[in-house]
């Protein structure tokens, strides 16, 4: 038994990720190095540590960008070794970044149906059914809690928060398993980044998955259920956040606290 009170192979099943020792290197850089981590579902679980300690890499695994040499992801219970983009996105994985990809001379609505774009039969062809996708577009967004212009007007006329919240709201639209997000605020002003958090704490009360990396603890503290600390390509510790600090954090991703898994 666990201490609360499940065995624990019901434990285990309550992992949406399981990543066991995954391995990554660059080179002669070893950019993961026995990593492992786990995250539920229905939670954000942030991912933190200094510069290069494989955050990214990590991600980029299970986004199917990186090829491990080692270890396995375990995605709602079924083990892979290695995931192409395509499968990581049948498997509904979504990320956001912080340099939003979002092209700025289309609408909002274009960028939420870029590569899925809906097409309606007309005779012989196959329209773009742009009506459409505009009218779903305008409701993905209206359930953010930012407020986002029409879905016919362009991305370049929208300020840094409205583009990431479009962004999130993509992420979201699609990855209907697991959205995560790498820095989702470090390219926005302070006003721009609260609205962006209230999106995230909205969807997180819907139940949805996130992975954040985050390199503000205020923010994990505010927006995370558990977190993981990453040092030298390893996930080195382990916290509920509702059981620590932003300075037992700091000490963690520092080396100042030794960690413990
Ligand atoms: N494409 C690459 N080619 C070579 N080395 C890489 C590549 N990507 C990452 N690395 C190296 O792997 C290590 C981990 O980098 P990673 O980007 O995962 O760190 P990070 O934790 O995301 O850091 P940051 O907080 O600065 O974003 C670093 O030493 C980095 O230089
Ligand atoms: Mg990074």
């Amino acid at each position: 038994m666990t201490s609360n009170g499940r065995t624990p192979d019901e434990a285990a099943e309550e992992r949406l990720l399981d990543i066991r020792d995954l391995r990554l290197a660059f080179g002669n850089v070893v950019a993961l190095d026995n990593c492992s981590l786990y995250a539920r579902p229905g939670e954000v679980t942030a991912i933190i540590g200094d510069n290069g300690a494989g955050k990214s890499s990590l991600i980029k695994c299970i986004l199917g960008v990186n090829r491990p040499t080692g270890g396995t992801m375990t995605f709602r219970g079924q083990p892979h070794t290695a995931l192409s983009p395509h499968q990581a996105k049948d498997l509904g994985i979504e990320a956001v970044f912080q340099d939003l990809a979002l092209f700025d001379d289309l609408t909002l609505w274009q960028n939420m149906f870029i590569g899925r774009e809906v097409r309606r039969r007309v005779g012989p062809l196959a329209l773009l059914a742009k009506r459409e996708m505009a009218a779903r577009a305008d409701e993905m967004v209206s359930r953010l809690t930012v407020n986002v212009p029409s879905a016919r007007r362009t991305v370049r006329s929208m300020s840094g928060g409205q583009r990431q919240a479009v962004a999130i709201a993509r992420a979201v639209a699609w990855g209907s398993e697991l959205v995560i997000m790498d820095e989702p605020t470090a390219a926005l002003g302070l006003r721009e980044r609260t609205e962006v958090e209230e999106v995230i704490l909205g969807l997180r009360a819907e139940q949805r998955s996130f992975l954040l990396i985050s390199h503000s603890f205020d923010q994990v503290m505010r927006l995370s259920d558990a977190v993981w600390v990453m040092r030298q390509g390893r996930a080195v510790a382990h916290r509920r956040t509702r059981d620590t600090t932003g300075e037992e954090l700091v000490a963690l991703v520092t080396g100042a606290k030794s960690a413990e898994l």
